[in-house]
């Protein structure tokens, strides 16, 4: 228990040195209310982060919110709520989440799909810490801690004219960037170990693992990082029966990496272990000729379909961030 609980403050695994310098920011950040800035491909714990800043030093509530999930008006009273007679539709006065937020932290995930014209508003929240609801004239005076994310380029954002300059400034007054999981691979095998304890305490079998698998999974460099990796397991231990974990037993792309150093995303290929499948993971047809993309559009589909549309449950169930589905589900023109 103490061991696992050293490695694992601040609900982070991994002794790596790049862990320990993001364990000491965050300690740093937890101090002030300063702006953080999240950085780092998909999967990197980025969330995992936002709220170990909060938890290191509560106050309020720690209010998530999707930049990529609404647009216009909806995201505007979604964020800052409305007035009645705001709109049609608006029959009664409504909170918004920077209301709820008040006194605690507004987690604004993947910052960078925000639109423009939302950005505007953010930065007056930012600067002068007020808000002012749809179709109110009453301006609103809060106290928040701002934590935002992105796995985008910002710069590059900023560059294509897509991300204010203004607000890039703001928020970049404490940037932390996370590291993919193929730079700090010495926490493979802690995590697999967390990840399996996970697994166990919700009821799936326990495995064992050989250091043959270790080795493979330190030689993979999961393009999903640390979400990836989680998602492995977690398929791995659902799928197997009790025992041993073979070789065998391994999705393709990463019986294959020692060799090829292939970097080919393992999300489509998880389905093929021990030729069983999970009803609500049914895979996309094995034919040589799919393309990744067509596999994931279609395990999408399928994971909406088996939850009748939840995005929520559906996100959990292909073990990916809701806002990374929904980016996903526009990508492909789900609906
Ligand atoms: N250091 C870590 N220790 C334990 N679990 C972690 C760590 N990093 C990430 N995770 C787990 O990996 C998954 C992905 O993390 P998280 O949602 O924070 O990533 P993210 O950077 O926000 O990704 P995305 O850009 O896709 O939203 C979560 O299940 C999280 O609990
Ligand atoms: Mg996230």
């Amino acid at each position: 228990m103490h061991r696992l609980a050293s490695v694992s403050s601040h609900g982070l695994v991994g002794r790596s040195s790049q862990m320990a310098a993001i364990r000491r920011v965050i300690d740093k950040a937890a101090r002030n209310r300063l702006p953080v800035l999240l950085l780092g491909e998909s999967g990197t714990g980025k969330e995992v982060v936002a709220r170990a800043i909060h938890d290191a030093n509560p106050r309020g509530r720690f209010v998530p919110i999707d930049c990529g999930s609404l647009v216009g008006t909806l995201m505007e009273s979604e964020l800052f709520g409305h007035v009645k007679g705001a709109f049609s539709g608006a029959t009664e006065n409504k909170r918004g989440l920077v209301e709820l937020a008040d006194g605690g932290t507004a987690f604004f995930d993947e910052i960078g799909d925000l639109p423009l014209e939302m950005q505007v508003k953010l930065l007056r929240l930012l600067q002068e810490s007020e808000y002012r609801a749809v179709g109110s004239l009453q301006w609103h005076k809060v106290d928040l801690r701002i934590i935002a994310a992105t796995h985008r380029d910002l710069h590059k954002e900023v560059a294509a004219g897509r991300f204010r300059l203004d607000l890039f400034y703001r928020l970049n007054v404490f940037a932390i960037r996370l590291p993919a999981l193929r730079d700090r691979k010495e926490d493979i095998p802690l995590l697999v170990r967390h990840f399996m304890e996970a697994g166990q305490a919700s009821g799936l079998p326990w495995m064992e693992t050989t250091d043959e698998l270790l080795e493979t999974f330190q030689a993979y460099d999961w393009p999903g990082n640390v979400r990836e990796l989680k998602h492995c397991i977690d398929r791995l231990s659902a799928l197997q029966s009790e025992g041993a974990l073979q070789m065998s037993d391994l999705p393709s792309p990463l019986q294959h990496s020692r060799a090829s150093g292939n970097l080919q995303n393992l999300s489509g290929a998880v389905g093929e272990v021990a030729g069983t499948e999970l009803p609500e993971f049914a895979m996309a047809p094995r034919s040589p000729v799919i393309s990744l993309p067509q596999s994931e559009r279609h395990t999408i589909t399928r994971a909406l379909v088996a939850t009748k549309g939840e995005r929520g449950k559906a996100a959990r169930i292909l073990g990916i961030g809701r806002t990374t589905l929904y980016r996903k589900m526009k990508q492909y023109g789900i609906e």
